[in-house]
C-alpha cells in the first residue's frame, strides 16, 4: 500500500503537474487556514472537498429534500468531521456505506449548529436530510410573485446561509467541487452555478424533470446555487447568455448585450476567464441583491432593466467577480474587500474600456461622494477595510467594502501607474487562482512583487493605513469628472428659487441625473419638489436608481404626492439596497412616516426574501 502509493505518486506527479490546471497543484490538501469565525468546521481535521447533491424540490412543502454525499480529506487519526447545519432536517448519515453516529450541536442566532458526524475510518459521508424550514438561503414564490405566474425557486448563499439548504463546511476558504442532481415539478427547469449537462431535463423516476449540473473547479460553498423557475435561455454572444421568464428575456437580452465585450477586455486585464460559459439569470423581483456572482450563472435582480443599458454595471461587478472572488477568495468574512473593493475597482476598469473614461471618472465621483457620507456616518470600527471586532458576516457598509475599497486600488494605481498594476494583478489571479486570499497576505504579496523593499514608494502608498485605519489616507486623490461640471450651476440656480426645467435633464445620462438628485439640498419645501416632479416626471421614472434617490428626497421631506411611487417600488420588488433605507427614511419621519411604513410593510412583507425580511424587521418597529 505504502509502496504503491509512493510509486504511484512519484510516476505520476511529473506528467500531472504538466496537465493539471492551476486549481490540481495543491501540495497540502489539509493547508493550514486563517481561522473562520463564521463556520464550525475545523478544517485542520476534516475538510469537505465534493459535495454531490441529489434533491427533489417540493414546493407544496417549501423544502429541498434528498441526499448529499460529500467526499473529505482528513488527518490519519481524524476521528469526526465538523458541517455546518442552519435548521436542516437530518433523517439518516452513513460513513462510508454504513450507518453513523451524528449529533447536531445547539444552535447559535447566526451561526446554526454544527453537525458532528463520526467518520469511522471512512472518507465519504452520505447524509439523507432536507433543507430547512423557512431556510434562509432559499425563497420559494407563489405564482402571483412571478412574471410567468408559475412557482419559483432561488437560493442565495453569501454569506452564510447556504448551510440552510446544503450540509457541508460552509466556509469561503475550504473550497469544493461540486455536482447535482435536481428534481422539479414538470414544465420547470433547474439551473445551477454549475455546466449544465441536461439543457431540457430527463423524466424523472420520482416524477417530474431531472437535470444534472457539474462544477469541476473547486468553490466557496457560499457559490453554490441553484434556481427553478419558468426559464428561457437568449444567447448575447458565443459564451453568454441570459436565462429569465419568458417575458423577460427578450429585454434582458437586449440590456446585457454589452456582455460578451466585457468579457473580452476582462480578459485582456487579468487573463483568462476560467470558468467555460458566463450566462446571467434575471430572478423575480424579490431577489434581495443587485447581483450575485454565482460562477458561471450571476443572479440578478430585474431592477436594473432600465431598457436603455443604463445600469449594466451591475453585470460588470458580478462578471468581474469571476476574478475577484471567485478565483482568488477572502478566507474570511472580515476581509470581504478583496472581494467586493477589487471587484469594484475591475467594474470601473471594465466601464472605462467599454463606455470610456468620462463615464468612468463620474461613476468614481459618485463612488467618492458615498465615501464621504460613510465616513459621516459609521463609526471608526466599521471605517476600516480588513474588519476587527464584533462584525457579522451579514452586514458591511458597502461604502467602506466596495467604495474605499476600491479607491485604495485607484491610489495604487495613481502611485505606480497602471502597467504596473495591470500586470501585477494578472499575476495575483495566476497565482493565487482557485485559493483563499487575507489582507496580511495580499499586502504581503503586493510588497514582494511590487514595492520590493523601495522605502519612497512603502512611504508613498501607506498600504498598512489603507487596510487598517478608519477613515481615508491622504494620498487619495478625489476623482474629477467633467461630466459633472455643470451640476453645481443647475443646484444652485433650483436652490435659488430658479424653474428646474433649466436644467438639460433629457440629455443627461444616468449618473448626471443621480448627481443632480444627490447634491441638491436634503430639506427642501413641498412646493419645490412639485417643481421637480412637473419638470422631470420623478415618480414615474422607469430607472430605479434615479427613482431611489427622487424617493429618498422626498420622504426626508414628507413629501406627500410620492407616496404613492413609494408604495408601488417598495410592493413591486424586494431589494434591499433599495427596501432597507426607504424604509428608514419613512420611520425616522415620525407619525407622518411611521403611518406610512407600517401598513406598507404588512402588505410587502410576504414578497421579500427572507434576508430583507429580517432587516426590516428591525427598521419597522410595531407602534
Ligand atoms: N457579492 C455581492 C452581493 C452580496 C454581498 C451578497 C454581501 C451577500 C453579502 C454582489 O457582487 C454585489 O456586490 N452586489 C451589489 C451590486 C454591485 C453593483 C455593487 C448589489 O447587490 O447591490
Ligand atoms: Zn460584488
Amino acid at each position: 500500500m505504502l509502496r504503491r502509493t509512493l510509486l504511484g505518486s512519484a510516476l505520476a506527479a511529473p506528467i500531472i503537474a504538466a496537465a493539471a490546471p492551476a486549481f490540481a497543484r495543491r501540495a497540502d490538501p489539509l493547508a493550514p487556514l486563517p481561522l473562520d469565525r463564521s463556520t464550525h468546521a475545523r478544517p485542520e481535521i476534516a475538510r469537505v472537498t465534493h459535495v454531490s447533491l441529489d434533491l427533489v424540490a417540493d414546493f407544496d412543502a417549501k423544502r429541498l429534500r434528498g441526499t448529499a454525499r460529500l467526499n473529505i480529506v482528513a488527518r490519519p487519526d481524524a476521528e469526526q468531521i465538523v458541517l455546518d447545519s442552519d435548521g436542516l432536517v437530518i433523517h439518516a448519515v452513513r460513513a462510508g456505506r454504513r450507518p453513523t453516529r451524528f449529533e447536531l450541536g445547539s444552535r447559535d442566532e447566526e451561526l446554526g449548529s454544527a453537525l458532528t458526524i463520526q467518520l469511522n475510518g471512512q472518507r465519504t459521508i452520505e447524509i439523507d436530510y432536507e433543507s430547512a424550514e423557512n431556510a434562509s438561503a432559499l425563497q420559494w414564490l407563489t405564482p402571483e410573485q412571478t412574471a410567468s405566474g408559475k412557482q419559483f425557486l432561488f437560493s442565495q448563499g453569501q454569506a452564510i446561509l447556504n448551510r440552510s439548504w446544503i450540509p457541508t463546511q460552509d466556509s469561503p476558504g475550504i473550497r469544493q467541487t461540486y455536482d447535482a442532481r435536481i428534481v422539479v415539478p414538470d414544465g420547470l427547469k433547474a439551473v445551477m452555478s454549475a455546466e449544465m449537462l441536461t439543457p431540457n431535463g430527463r423524466h424523472a423516476r420520482e416524477g417530474g424533470r431531472a437535470f444534472r449540473f457539474r462544477m469541476p473547479q473547486p468553490i466557496p460553498p457560499y457559490l453554490i446555487a441553484i434556481a427553478i423557475g419558468d426559464l428561457e435561455h437568449r444567447a448575447v454572444g458565443p459564451r453568454t447568455g441570459v436565462y429569465a421568464e419568458p417575458s423577460v428575456v427578450e429585454r434582458g437580452a437586449y440590456e446585457c448585450a454589452d456582455m460578451e465585450r466585457m468579457m473580452d477586455v476582462a480578459e485582456s486585464l487579468y487573463g483568462p476567464y476560467r470558468w467555460g460559459r458566463y450566462d446571467v439569470l434575471i430572478l423575480p423581483p424579490s431577489f434581495p441583491y443587485g447581483g450575485m456572482e454565482n460562477p458561471r450563472l450571476t443572479f440578478l435582480t430585474p431592477t436594473f432593466l432600465a431598457g436603455d443599458r443604463s445600469l449594466v454595471s451591475l453585470v460588470a461587478h458580478e462578471l468581474a467577480h469571476s476574478w475577484s472572488g471567485n478565483l482568488v477568495t477572502n478566507a474570511v468574512w472580515e476581509d470581504g474587500w478583496l472581494n467586493e473593493g477589487f471587484t469594484s475597482y475591475i467594474e470601473g476598469r471594465i466601464g472605462e474600456a467599454l463606455f470610456g473614461v468620462e463615464h468612468a471618472r463620474m461613476a468614481e465621483a459618485l463612488s467618492w461622494a458615498d465615501i464621504q457620507t460613510a465616513l459621516g456616518a459609521v463609526p471608526a470600527d466599521g471605517q476600516r477595510l480588513h474588519w476587527v471586532g464584533e462584525v457579522s458576516a451579514n452586514d458591511n457598509s458597502s461604502a467602506i467594502t466596495y467604495d474605499k475599497g476600491a479607491l485604495f486600488l485607484r491610489t495604487i494605481e495613481g502611485a505606480i501607474g497602471r502597467e504596473r498594476l495591470d500586470q501585477y494583478l494578472r499575476s495575483y489571479f495566476d497565482r493565487h487562482a482557485f485559493q483563499p486570499m487575507t489582507t496580511q497576505a495580499f499586502l504581503a504579496d503586493f510588497r514582494d512583487h511590487v514595492v520590493r523593499g523601495d522605502a519612497a514608494l512603502e512611504e508613498r502608498l501607506k498600504l498598512d493605513e489603507w487596510a487598517f485605519e478608519p477613515g481615508i489616507p491622504s494620498n487619495a486623490v478625489e476623482p474629477v469628472a467633467s461630466g459633472f461640471d455643470d451640476i453645481p450651476g443647475y443646484v444652485a440656480h433650483f436652490v435659488s428659487g430658479g424653474p428646474p426645467a433649466a436644467a438639460p435633464w433629457e440629455a443627461w445620462n444616468t449618473m448626471q441625473r443621480q448627481r443632480y438628485l444627490q447634491t441638491l439640498p436634503r430639506e427642501l419645501p413641498a412646493e419645490r419638489l412639485d417643481a421637480l416632479q412637473r419638470a422631470f416626471a420623478l415618480n414615474d421614472i422607469g430607472n430605479n436608481e434615479v427613482l431611489f434617490d427622487w424617493l429618498m428626497l422626498a420622504m426626508a421631506n414628507r413629501y406627500q404626492p410620492a407616496v404613492p411611487s413609494v408604495e408601488r417600488f417598495l410592493t413591486s420588488m424586494g431589494r434591499g439596497k433599495f427596501v432597507r433605507p426607504l424604509y428608514r427614511a419613512l420611520m425616522g419621519q415620525g407619525e407622518w412616516g411611521q403611518a406610512i411604513a407600517r401598513p406598507l410593510y404588512a402588505r410587502a412583507r410576504a414578497g421579500y426574501h427572507p434576508i430583507v425580511q429580517t432587516a426590516v424587521d428591525r427598521i419597522v418597529t410595531p407602534a
